[in-house]
């Protein structure tokens, strides 16, 4: 990460600001959230946002005339701008579209662009660390268009292999789709030179940043990704709205993916033209509460820094992996180095099984993902069929991670 090494978070008033932290899962045992990679808690701000619309201008956008919709629409518009300035995207609303999660947005490249340009003599990239969302959509547009899906292997360590890109990537490539961050093992892809095997071989880029936006600071336009897609859950913002970062050449000349209202300009029953960018990617009724909430979520993490933010989860994740080594039988995924990594640290411990592992850690209260994490062929490379992951955002401390110690050490005690 390139954060500036002095910012740091105040972590105690970041605390103050998420209520769910502030409850028990038990008498005398607090909630531990370290399963911020699935989603993050939500601060005041962005509830008092969404509570705001609710109650004052809950109107639908951009199809009345009256107040509360003119209110609810520019909101709603203004939201489009914070979020494509808080990752450098310099054409605003025009470049970036709400959508329901990164899941649509991957769909809305592969079905919108994938389906319309790949044919049988294709080939489509993708990396063996990808998420489903990146994978399953690829695969299932390879399998319609006839297109290869060649998949980027990975080194012992879980980087991408870059001598096995500069040998898969070249004329026959027609996308190169990638994460950023690996959900699983943790690692930070090298975009700049992915990036450049892909733009060398005149394919499309496509960046999975939904582990990336969240803790570090991510601009697009320097990564010179043709799409960018993410997720608002993950960031302290809330669940059903993603969204997707595009070039705005590219969004002009491709046909929606989703047909109906909102998105026409005009229609009659033989034909019909589309609306300006985005709305021409937004068909029906958008998700304007949410919209707002992750408008609100990305001014809150601005005011926090996340120069600030990738520090801290760095410094996180580097006592993760110390306190993690002194368990006998545990094995850490991913590469060693916590600068090398997102906020993340998935592992097992000896034949206990993922599953039993949450289940006694949240006896302490402590809240961690069990499971392949949407990786199934990953887990598989790996020779395990689930690891348990523990994931920190900017409220955690070194305390809870000592917390996560202790019910490990309680749960291989138990299993002895
Ligand atoms: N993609 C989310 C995760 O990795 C759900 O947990």
């Amino acid at each position: 990460m390139s954060a500036h090494p002095s910012a740091s978070v105040d972590v105690e008033a970041i605390r103050a600001a998420f209520p769910a932290l502030e409850r028990d899962i038990a008498p005398d045992t607090p909630l531990v959230y370290l399963d911020n990679a699935a989603t993050t808690l939500t601060p005041e701000p962005v509830l008092d946002a969404m509570d705001e619309y609710y109650r004052s201008y809950n109107a639908n956008v951009h199809r009345g005339l009256h107040t509360l919709s003119q209110e609810a629409s520019v909101a709603y518009e203004d939201a489009h701008d914070d979020v494509a300035s808080f990752i450098g995207a310099s054409g605003g609303r025009e470049e970036l579209i709400f959508t329901k999660n990164t899941t649509e947005s991957l769909n809305l490249v592969a079905q919108a662009w994938g389906l319309a340009e790949l044919g049988p003599e294709d080939e489509i990239v993708i990396s063996a660390a990808e998420h489903h969302s990146n994978l399953v959509t690829w695969q299932q547009v390879a399998a319609r268009t006839g297109a290869t899906l060649r998949i980027l292997d990975l080194t012992p360590e879980g980087h991408i292999d870059l001598a096995h890109a500069a040998e898969i990537i070249g004329p026959n490539t027609a996308v190169v789709s990638v994460l950023h961050v690996s959900n699983t093992l943790g690692t930070i892809n090298p975009l700049d030179a992915i990036g450049d095997l892909a733009r060398a071989s005149d394919a499309l880029f496509v960046v999975d940043g939904a582990q990336a936006v969240p803790i570090m600071p991510v601009d697009v336009e320097a990564i010179d990704a043709d799409f960018y897609a993410f997720s608002g859950h993950k960031m302290a913002g809330p669940t059903g709205i993603g969204c997707l970062y595009g070039k705005r050449a590219l969004l002009e000349d491709m046909e929606p993916f989703l047909f109906g209202g909102e998105m026409i300009r005009t229609v009659s029953y033989e034909t019909a033209s589309w609306n300006d960018l985005p709305w021409k990617y937004e068909a029906g009724t958008p998700p304007s509460a949410e919209g707002i909430g992750l408008g609100a979520a990305v001014e809150y993490l601005a005011s926090i820094g996340m120069d600030a933010i990738a520090n801290h989860e760095r410094e996180l994740t580097a006592y993760a992996l110390e306190r993690l080594a002194e368990i006998d039988g545990l094995v850490v995924y991913g590469p060693d180095r916590a600068d090398e990594r997102g906020g993340l640290v998935s592992f097992t411990m000896a034949d206990i099984h993922a599953h039993d592992i949450a289940e006694i850690t949240n006896d302490y209260g402590v809240a961690i993902r069990a499971g392949h994490h949407c990786t199934q062929p990953l887990h598989d490379r790996l020779g395990v069929a689930a690891t348990t992951r523990a994931s920190f955002y900017a409220y955690n401390t070194r305390q809870e991670i000592d917390v996560l110690l202790e019910a490990l050490r309680a749960t291989q005690q138990l299993f002895a």
